[in-house]
């Protein structure tokens, strides 16, 4: 049926008789000659048909967009002046011999030239017909690619691809599961897997050494612009490799990645940052290091001062007073200030001071600001100075909870960064490391783990999970992109008494531990070795390399905000019959029959 594909014709086949099939991109009539530009996966080529063959002419003139023909026909160079330079087969074109309508296409909900008219929800409801637009095409072969690479890497460095069971029991990686009834035991649950964590160390026991898998992970979970419900992962796993090992092998994969995909070069080695210094410089576990901009404290010196939003930060223990320097930001205006104020409203922040420097020169005259008053001099001449300010900076002031300072200045940095143009550009990964084991629940008043339960504590801060639990800190590792975490992962508990002892911090009984996690101490029984491994969000990679707005732009079939999809209309209901064969009553909220 088909000789070549159309976006692969080009001037080496003028003369050739070629058969191409595809859809009908446009058809164009220009008084007396057709011209059809015809579209499949590897482009566009322009067929012309003139009314010397008026049987297919007449075929010809009753084609519409989107219907789906064979064509035959004649390669010729086109006639001078009507080349397109933009167009792979931009210099030829196929003079028309035959046409056949495969089928016909009713008229699409949208242009496919003309998609950013079309509503998202649009789009998602006809995903197979915003596949065909390049954009979307492109973005799917670079996934590809991206998985291509991957898999040759890895099996160039002796991983094994290995599959794990999708019906399984909760893995916890912190978000809520999606659960499957099961029929042959009712009343009993599978879950998804949040991750094949607890298998994939289940098969380092078992000798596999090395082992990887591109896998499905569900998490019910609130979503955003770079989480879905079913996200993909590069999984990986290995035995007797330390951090600096592991890391090593995982930073040269994602060097090749972005060479094959992007072309560019990415440091060798990878810069690493501790936890602390990630929070205290960038308010964030995963800085983007393309922004110059960084926090810095001045709790200190709010001791004393007049102003109770900040004075009552500074000598919280959990409190934090930082500031945060914008060059030239003096131009900021009224309206400008309030929209930041706003912005970091978002993040808990209950408001955002700041201190314009005019003339850093002139002591008090020289600044603007509405909390000028209650600053003394010492503390606005340190200011200045450990801000470095200089004639026509801004200094913006955050107080509260580190947690609210952190996020909200954390995110403020960045959004200044992309508003005032001070991203760098290129890539700036970076390994993350030194994360504390655990995190206060002040809510549950409980222990939680940062990683998840079966991460190693740093060999010298083993005894610190009797002492200090707060203080302990662990092998895990996260490899952040330009403000994006691509991967997180960690060394492993490898030894029971540990695993027993980390799940005792967490709150987790020993009958809950062996309730829940009972195979895997039974197994840590039988002859386990060190090992460690991590896990890449291959959507957030994808999104990132082809610098998609959401994660959404880069799977095939994304799961719309509220985790639903408008493509199959799924979740949908079931047979009252299905829900008896599961033994499953459904009583919906008495406020939402939906
Ligand atoms: P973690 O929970 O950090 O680790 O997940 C690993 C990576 O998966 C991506 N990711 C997501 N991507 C899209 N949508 C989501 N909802 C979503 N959630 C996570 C992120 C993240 O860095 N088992 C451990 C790994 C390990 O310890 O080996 C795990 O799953 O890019
Ligand atoms: P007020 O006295 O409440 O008008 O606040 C004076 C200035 O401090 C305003 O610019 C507020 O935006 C700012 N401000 C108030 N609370 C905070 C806070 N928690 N962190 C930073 N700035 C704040």
């Amino acid at each position: 049926m088909r000789t070549h594909y159309c976006g692969n014709v080009n001037a080496t086949h003028i003369g050739q008789e070629v058969e191409l099939c595809g859809w009908v991109h446009r058809r164009r009539d220009h008084g007396g000659v057709i011209f059809i530009d015809l579209r499949d996966r590897e482009g566009l080529v322009q067929v012309v048909y003139d009314p010397d063959l008026p049987a297919v002419f007449k075929i010809a003139e009753q084609i519409r967009n989107e219907f789906v023909v064979a064509v035959r026909g004649r390669v010729r160079a086109r006639p001078e002046g009507s080349v397109n330079a933009d167009l792979a087969s931009g210099e030829i074109e196929v003079l028309g011999q035959g046409l056949e309508v495969l089928n016909p296409a009713e008229t699409p909900p949208f242009q496919l030239d003309e998609y950013e008219k079309a509503s998202e929800e649009i789009r998602l409801r006809y995903r197979y017909i915003d596949l065909r637009r390049p954009e979307m095409l492109a973005r799917i072969r670079t996934r590809a690619e991206i998985t291509r690479v991957m898999r040759n890497y890895l099996d160039a460095n002796g991983f094994l691809d290995i599959e794990t069971p999708m019906l399984t029991k909760a893995t916890p990686e912190g978000a809520r599961d999606y659960l499957v009834p099961s029929r042959t035991h009712p009343g009993k649950f599978f879950a998804l897997p949040q991750s094949p964590q607890l298998f994939k160390q289940l098969l380092m026991m078992s000798g596999m050494d090395r082992y990887y898998q591109i896998v499905r992970c569900f998490r019910d979970e609130d979503l955003r612009a770079d989480r879905q419900p079913e996200f993909t992962q590069l999984d990986v796993e290995t035995s007797f490799l330390d951090e600096e090992q592991f890391a090593g092998l995982m930073e040269e994969m994602i060097r090749q990645v972005v060479k094959s995909v992007c072309g560019d070069e990415l440091p060798n080695p990878f810069p690493r940052m501790t936890y602390q210094e990630a929070v205290r410089r960038f308010g964030s576990d995963r800085p983007d290091l393309r922004c110059p901009l960084e926090l810095v404290d001045v709790g200190d010196l709010m001791k004393e001062v007049d102003f109770k939003v900040f004075s009552g930060a500074a000598n919280d223990k959990d409190g934090r007073v930082a500031a945060l320097r914008l060059p030239n930001g003096c131009d900021l205006t009224r309206k400008e200030l309030d929209a930041y104020a706003n912005y970091v409203a978002i993040y808990g922040a209950r408001g955002l001071a700041y201190i314009k420097v005019n003339t850093v020169g002139a002591g008090r005259d020289g600044l603007q600001s509405p909390i000028l008053k209650f600053l003394p001099d010492g503390v606005i001449n340190t200011i200045l100075e450990r801000t470095a300010a200089v004639d026509g900076d801004l200094i913006f002031f955050g107080a509260d909870r580190a947690r609210v300072v952190n996020e909200s200045l954390g995110a403020l940095r960045v959004k200044l960064g992309e508003d005032r143009g001070l991203l760098e550009p290129g890539w700036h990964p970076l390994w993350v490391v030194d994360f504390p084991m655990f995190e206060w629940d002040a809510h549950g008043n409980r222990w939680t783990a940062l990683h998840h339960p079966f991460t190693a504590p740093k060999v010298d801060h083993e005894a610190l999970l009797d002492t200090d639990p707060g203080a302990c800190e662990s092998r895990a590792y996260d490899m952040v992109l330009n403000g994006m975490e691509l991967g997180g992962g960690s060394i492993r508990i490898h030894r029971k008494p540990l695993q027993e002892k980390v799940f005792r911090l967490l709150g987790i009984g020993s009958e809950e531990a062996e309730e829940k996690f009972g195979f895997l101490l039974n197994a840590l029984r039988y002859g386990c070795p060190p090992h460690g491994g991590l896990a890449f969000g291959l959507d957030r990679l994808v999104m990132l390399l082809t610098h998609a707005a959401s994660i959404r732009e880069v799977m095939a079939f994304p799961k719309t905000q509220t985790a639903a999809c408008l493509l199959t209309s799924a979740p949908s209901d079931v047979s009252i019959d299905q829900l008896r064969e599961l033994s499953i009553r459904v009583r919906l909220p008495q406020t939402d029959k939906g």
